[in-house]
């Protein structure tokens, strides 16, 4: 073999809290408006990326969690032929026009639905941009393969801005402050037992874009004002606020979906339940100490801070009974969890649910971008 250039990274998983629904530009994935996310830490849920380059590949190819995919869509494409172009252009090494092998694989369950493609593509790029020693923002890039994956290119509270160019190249992400400014915030995630196949978010935002009237008010109204109070909440670590417009544009999101025509709907019962088990207890704190966001499935994406996750932990067990041994996962394990007791007042308003409807929970925090690694993937 001639030469071999590898290259690997590991991107996160972001969870917006100014949601992302609805694209001007369907082909470059333009968003109709800014939204706002938080990186979650590449300890408990990431995706992996190999990149290998050499002149005696024949063709371009890709392993998607062992499994050979095509790399002929147009949003994989988009995204190789940006970085090719970028590469060229500053004469960088291995040449550009080398064909590539690329190895990806995610470290938690496709069927989970969890945001594996914000984190697929954050990866593929991160790792073609580490390939080639580019260096600067090329969350552009990422944005191509899914608009989402744009926010995963940056630690912390990361904002995408719509832009106002019409080729794309001013819509971009821009982190607002590191994962190491509120260090205190915890995700904790509640995965739904649901075999359902959702509408998938491109066809479900383009539907609402033809046809929801709320949509245009969000647009127009709502998100210009509520990014900015989501901005400063953040800024002067008011959790309560965060929690409160958290869970407002959640609500949003989940009613534009209504309001679409035809209605698609991603929260189910469960998740309407999480929804009621929240406010319960942020009522009895007497202010928000707990948020609730769900994306294009039924999963809750539980914010809070680091001083009650024991507490919120203890409520998730109380209201959802499990037999599983490792129902609570990641990085706070069930013996932590364990010695909290729920004051009674707590207790009786939670009345437990048939067990199972929660498979299980990660706890997880923030986290940095994508991350260059030395161990690379293989094919098996
Ligand atoms: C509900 O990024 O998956 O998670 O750009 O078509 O690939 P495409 O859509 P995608 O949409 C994510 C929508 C969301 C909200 C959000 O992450 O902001």
């Amino acid at each position: 073999m001639a030469s071999l250039y590898l290259s690997t990274c590991r991107a996160p998983v972001n969870i917006a809290v100014i949601k992302y629904w609805g694209k001007e530009d369907e082909r470059l994935i333009i968003p109709t408006n800014d939204s706002l996310s938080l990186t979650l830490s590449i300890d408990d849920l990431c995706a992996t990326t190999t990149i290998a380059a050499s002149p005696d590949f024949s063709k371009d190819r890709l392993w998607l969690n062992g499994k050979e995919e095509s790399t002929s869509t147009e949003r994989i494409q988009n995204c190789l032929r940006a970085i090719r172009e970028a590469a060229a252009s500053r004469s960088s090494s291995p040449n550009p026009e080398w064909k590539l092998k690329i190895i990806s694989e995610n470290n938690f369950p496709t069927a989970a639905g969890l945001a594996s493609s914000a984190a697929g593509y954050a990866c593929l790029v991160a790792s073609l941009k580490n390939l080639y020693g580019l260096e600067g923002n090329y969350s552009s890039v990422a944005r191509k393969g899914s608009g989402s994956a744009c926010r995963s290119m940056f630690g912390g509270f990361v904002r995408w801005h719509k832009g106002i160019q019409p080729d794309g190249e001013d819509s971009i992400a821009v982190q607002v402050a590191p994962s190491s400014f509120w260090p205190e915030i915890r995700v904790i995630i509640c995965v739904v037992n649901d075999v359902k196949k959702d509408t998938g978010s491109t066809s479900g935002m383009q539907r609402s874009v033809e046809t929801s009237e709320l949509l245009k008010y969000r647009i127009a109204e709502v998100v210009p004002r509520r990014i900015e109070f989501m901005a400063k909440a953040i800024a002067e670590k008011d959790f309560d606020t965060f929690a409160r417009i958290t869970m407002q544009d959640s609500n949003q999101f989940h009613a534009i979906c209504q309001d679409t025509y035809p209605p698609i709907r991603y929260m189910n019962q469960t998740s309407w339940d999480i929804v009621s088990m929240v406010h319960k207890y942020n009522s009895k704190h007497g202010s928000n100490k707990l948020a609730y966001t769900f994306d294009a499935g039924p999963n809750a994406f539980l914010f809070c801070l680091e001083e009650n996750v024991p507490e919120i932990v203890e409520v998730l067990r109380t209201q959802f009974p499990s037999d599983s041994t490792d129902f609570i996962r990641g990085m706070y394990s069930d013996d932590i969890a364990r010695k909290t007791n729920l004051s009674s007042a707590l207790a009786c308003e939670l009345t437990p649910l048939p067990p199972g409807s929660l498979k299980y929970v990660i706890t997880t925090r923030a986290g940095e971008g994508p991350t260059p690694i030395q161990e690379h993937l293989t094919i098996e």
